[in-house]
């Protein structure tokens, strides 16, 4: 089927197709409906920001900013970055309407792509969707965390998306002594093991320590293990709130297993960590992450303000739900008109509206064709039935439609056929 072209689609990039684009508008449905239960509304922030925004928010000592953004010189010389995430944005927007003006906290979600210069595989690309939300604004009750992440389980819960699981942690406060002091002493412990750690883990150890407990390599498993843990750390306020979190977790009901090792690739988290796999993903089987980043809004120059969010991964969401079966049904047509002659093209043009303003799907040919070859395109198309339209039918008043699945045929009047298939479709 495919082709070559001198063009292709850049690498990390790619078309979505139908059939397979009615699950991505049946997921973010969900997402829409499902979210606004729980009373979050839209936000629809630009693709293009300035790249200092990031660096701030997400830290430019993160993969995220150091190594995997797009970013150009304008015209203007301002330095400007395609959005890698959509967290920033969303503070940034939460400053500029004043939004702390409203009644708190603000509850708003997004979807939409995001890029980063990743090395691509099944399951990352460098332009790849997200759908996610915030919360911004009021109290850092621990039963906020514990409904946002009620909520993203709620959506995949309605999704039936596979072998769902949920993760969390508490990772401290940066401000407080609890994550400096903890920091510290990891940095330390590494420090000693430093000539048994791979080459990433070395570097983190003075750019990011924290990430050294994400590393996936197996040699490091053993070290890593027994490095200090930032659950014996916790100050007794973030202690509290963890304990909390868990609680309110349980009173609804949400199953998930603490990772003292879930730490996260973006510098603006506190608190509450979390992340959700689900089945057929392989390697790259982070579906959401999320957590607290209470103090960024304040970092990008507007009032303390608690914050918490989310953000799903919708290209893997899709291939799990794939990889389940879960498969739009292919579209088909509900109506092909099987149209011949001058006369039968105006009535097929006129019923055609007529039953599209009903909200029948219909395939008009633009030209003529023998019957035969107008039935084979019919079931081509995965058309439900076959509307024949001959001279005669137009001058009889009376419509042949065809079953397509077993041949059966009836004949119809005009306005009986609309009744036939308003209902029936
Ligand atoms: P993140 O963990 O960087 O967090 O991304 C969230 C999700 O986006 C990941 O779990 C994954 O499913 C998906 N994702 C990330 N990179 C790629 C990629 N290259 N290809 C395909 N999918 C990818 C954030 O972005 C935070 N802004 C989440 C957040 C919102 N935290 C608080 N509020």
């Amino acid at each position: 089927m495919a082709s070559k072209s001198k063009f292709q689609a850049i690498r990390g990039t790619r078309d979505l197709l139908p059939p397979e684009t009615a699950l991505w508008n049946r997921v973010e449905e969900t997402a829409r409906s499902v979210f606004g239960t729980f009373g979050f509304g839209e936000i629809r922030p630009p693709i293009l920001e300035p790249t200092e925004l990031f660096a701030r928010a997400v830290g430019g000592d993160t993969d995220i900013v150091s190594k995997e953004m797009y970013t150009f010189e304008d015209r203007d010389e301002s330095s400007t970055s395609l959005r890698p995430e959509a967290t920033a944005s969303v503070c940034r927007a939460y400053i500029e309407h004043g939004m702390q003006q409203l009644p708190l906290p603000v509850k708003l979600y997004y979807m939409g792509p995001m890029f980063r210069r990743e090395r691509p595989q099944k399951g990352r690309y460098r332009q790849f969707y997200q759908i996610g939300a915030e919360v911004l604004g009021g109290s850092d009750a621990p039963a906020i965390d514990a409904e946002v992440v009620e909520m993203v389980m709620a959506f995949f819960d309605r999704l039936q998306l596979p072998g769902v699981q949920l993760e969390i942690n508490s990772i401290g406060h940066s401000a407080d002594n609890c994550r400096r002091g903890y920091v510290a002493q990891l940095k330390s412990a590494l420090e000693k093991v430093k000539d048994k750690l791979g080459a990433d883990s070395q570097r983190r150890i003075e750019t990011n320590p924290l990430r050294v407990l994400d590393s996936k390599l197996e040699h490091e498993q053993p070290i890593i293990e027994n490095l200090p843990r930032i659950a014996d750390h916790l100050c007794d306020d973030c202690k509290a709130h963890y304990a909390a979190v868990k609680h309110q977790l349980e009173m609804r009901g949400v199953l998930y297993r603490e990772n003292w090792r879930l730490v996260r690739g973006l510098d603006y988290y506190m608190r509450t960590t979390f992340e959700i796999t689900a089945a057929g993903l392989g390697s790259q089987n982070a579906v959401c992450g999320g957590g607290r980043y209470d103090g960024l809004v304040e970092l990008l120059g507007g009032p303390p303000t608690k914050g918490i969010g989310f953000a799903i991964g919708e290209d893997r969401l899709i291939l799990s739900l794939q990889e389940a079966g879960k498969v739009p049904l292919t579209t088909g047509r509900d109506v092909y008109i099987a149209w011949m002659g001058e006369h039968a093209h105006a009535t097929a043009i006129r019923a055609s509206k007529s039953l599209r303003a009903a909200g029948v799907s219909v395939e008009l040919p633009p030209v003529e064709q023998k019957f035969s070859k107008a039935l084979e395109r019919a079931s081509k198309l995965n058309s439900r039935y076959a509307l024949i339209l001959g001279d005669n039918e137009v001058a009889e008043g009376s419509w042949t439609l065809k079953t397509l699945a077993d041949g059966s045929q009836q004949k119809f009047t005009e306005p009986e056929l609309l009744d036939f298939l308003k209902p029936s479709l």
